[in-house]
This record gives structure tokens, sequence and C-alpha cells, in this order.
């Protein structure tokens, strides 16, 4: 199995890295082999059929800060698009960062991904808020996969959990902290008395961070989530201007402190019903959905089994690279027919 890697930083990294270290594991247990043979970054690509080195790539771009000075296999300037188009491969997998005023340079990447029938796997939540019903669409009549379990969650198979564990019921409604860096930014201020500016310091030092913090901040990131849920799992063809959405930006260490008298935390919220919202909620430090630091917690409400709650890691490079592998195995498994979807 041939992969693009559009995007090599943290997440990119970890990937290759994982896959090179679990290479025998994945042979042996899944039949996958991956070979990576082309990685983009901003300023060029790296090419080679017969597989590119991860740790040499990881060196090179740590070093010099660009893939392109891989000595024999680096072309500097080339662009995604042209990789995408030229080199012969079967899985592009996108991890540019999320743009939300139009989606790019994602959206186009796979796009053109798509239209040239390459199966896709995507991190970037851009395109996917602004796009999904019709990315879905394409991608199903180009014949080919789109997966993106890792922009819901990080490492935490949200999106799987709810497709495929809780088949046969019905998801009535759903409820969670879908963003990290928030998540230990309000904790932070909770446990710590820090304030805001501290804190996101600290969760953009961690690797949390988007890479523009707003869009954690003000709620754009939990948005962009709960319409891929929306659309993925309720089948609501919604996108992100159908989400009302209230950040954290006006939450005070006071606001915090009184919440906390009462045995309640202040925590930003996603909540998918008739309506679709994000804003900062009070919640019982009792309550499931209470959890701490970066984690992301998840509760959906369901007709027959009641409300079920998944918790885990939401941010992180190994975390979203290890949805990253998940996706690569359930498209591996379907392209089998060892399963239906
Ligand atoms: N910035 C995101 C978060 C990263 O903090 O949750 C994972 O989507």
């Amino acid at each position: 199995m041939r992969l693009t890697l559009i995007g090599f930083g943290t997440v990119g990294q970890s990937l290759i890295k994982i896959l090179a270290i679990k290479k025998n594991e994945l042979i042996k247990k899944f039949g996958l082999n991956p070979k990576v043979v082309a990685i983009v970054d901003s300023k060029g690509a790296a090419i080679d059929e017969k597989g590119i080195d991860p740790f040499k790539a990881i060196k090179v771009k740590q070093l010099k800060n660009s893939i392109s000075w891989i000595e024999g296999i680096g072309h500097f300037g080339m662009s995604a698009i042209d990789v995408i188009k030229n080199v012969e491969t079967d899985i592009v997998i996108e991890m540019t960062p999320t743009n939300i005023s139009n989606g790019e340079p994602g959206l186009s990447h796979i796009k053109t991904a798509i239209f040239n029938k390459r199966h896709v796997i995507t991190t970037n939540k851009g395109p996917l808020a602004l796009a999904l019903p019709s990315l879905m669409e394409l991608a199903s009549y180009n014949k080919v996969k789109l997966r993106f379990s890792g922009t819901v969650g990080g490492g935490t198979p949200i999106l799987n959990f709810a497709k495929k564990c809780l088949l046969g019921d019905k998801i009535i409604s759903i409820k969670g902290i879908l963003n990290g860096t928030t998540n230990y930014i309000l904790t932070k201020m909770h446990k710590e008395e820090l304030s805001m500016e501290e804190a996101l310091k600290e969760a953009q030092k961690l690797g949390y961070a988007e890479a523009d913090p707003s869009y954690d901040i003000e709620g754009i990131d939990s948005a962009c989530k709960l319409v891929i849920i929306a659309n993925w799992i309720m089948n609501k063809r919604i996108s992100i201007k159908d989400v009302k959405i209230e950040g954290i930006k006006k939450v005070t260490l006071k606001d915090v402190n009184e919440a906390k008298k009462r045995g309640n935390a202040i925590k930003l919220i996603g909540e998918l019903n008739e309506e679709a919202f994000v804003k900062p909620m009070e919640i019982p430090t009792v309550n499931p959905l209470c959890v701490n630091g970066s984690l992301n917690a998840v509760s959906f409400n369901t007709e027959n089994s009641g409300e079920i709650t998944i918790v885990g890691k939401g941010a992180g490079g190994k975390e979203t690279a290890s949805a990253i592998i998940r996706d690569l195995i359930d498209i591996k498994f379907n392209l089998l027919k060892l399963y239906g979807g």
C-alpha cells in the first residue's frame, strides 16, 4: 500500500515513526505493509517509489526544516497538487493545518486526490467542516474511501465508537468536550488559578493548540468537530455556519471560582440535538463529562442504552497518528470486503 503524506509536522512525523516501529506487527496482524512513497511540506517534496527512509526523513526535517533537503529524492518548490497528481500512490494522507475561511489548501488536496482515484485520510477539520456532504458524495462517485477519524477526539475513537459500536441503537443527542486546548486551559484556571494566557502558552508548548489558537479559544475547533459528528454519525447535513458558537474568551477566573464553589466546573461544551451549538457551560464535577487536562469526553444519549460516555486524549502527535493507522486498517479491510461500509 503506497502512501503520500501531505504535511510533515508533529502528526506526520509521529505517523512514519510508528509505522516503522510497528512494521512487523502491522504486517502480521492486519496484512498491512504501507510504504511512504512521497512526503510534501510547505517548501517542497521528497519522492521515492522504493519507499522513503522514515528516520532519515524525520532527521532532515528537524535539522533543515524541509523534507526537500533529502539528497537524491528532494524536490524544492514542488507542490502538493503536483505530487498528488503525478506520483503513483494508493492513499493520500492530508495533514495540513485547519483553515476555516475556505478550507484551503487541504480542500484542494483532498478533491485532487479523489479525482485522481486516491483514497484519502485526513486530520484536517477545515475541508470537512465546510464541505463534508459534498466530499462524501465525491468520494463515493469516484469509488474511493474518505476517512477522518483523527479529526474528532485525536486517538480516542469517538467517530468509530458511535458509527460501529452503537449500530442498531438510535443516537438522540450528543454532548461533549471536543477541544483539548480549552479543556487544558479551563482545568488550569480551575485547579491552579492560572490565567487564560499562561495556560494557553502551556497548551501550545505541549502541541495541543491549532496553528491558529483562536480556533481553539473561540470554539471554532469544537464546532468543526460537531459538524463532522453531525454528518458522519447523525446523518445531519449541516456545515459550520449552522452551529451557534461561543468560545471561552469571556470566561474569567472569577467565573471559574464561583462555579467551583457550587461544585461545578466550566467546560466548553459542544451539543447536538435539534440545534447545534458550542458554548461554555457549568457542569457538576461528578458528571462523567467533567474530565480534566487535555482530555475529551463525549456522551451519547441513545434510545435504548441510555447515556454512554467515551473519554480519552483528544490531541497530540502520536495519538492522532494512531487514528490515521486505524483509518489505514479500515480502508484495507473495506477493500478486502472484510466488512461492509
Ligand atoms: N487543537 C485541537 C484540540 C487539536 O486542542 O483539541 C486536536 O483536534
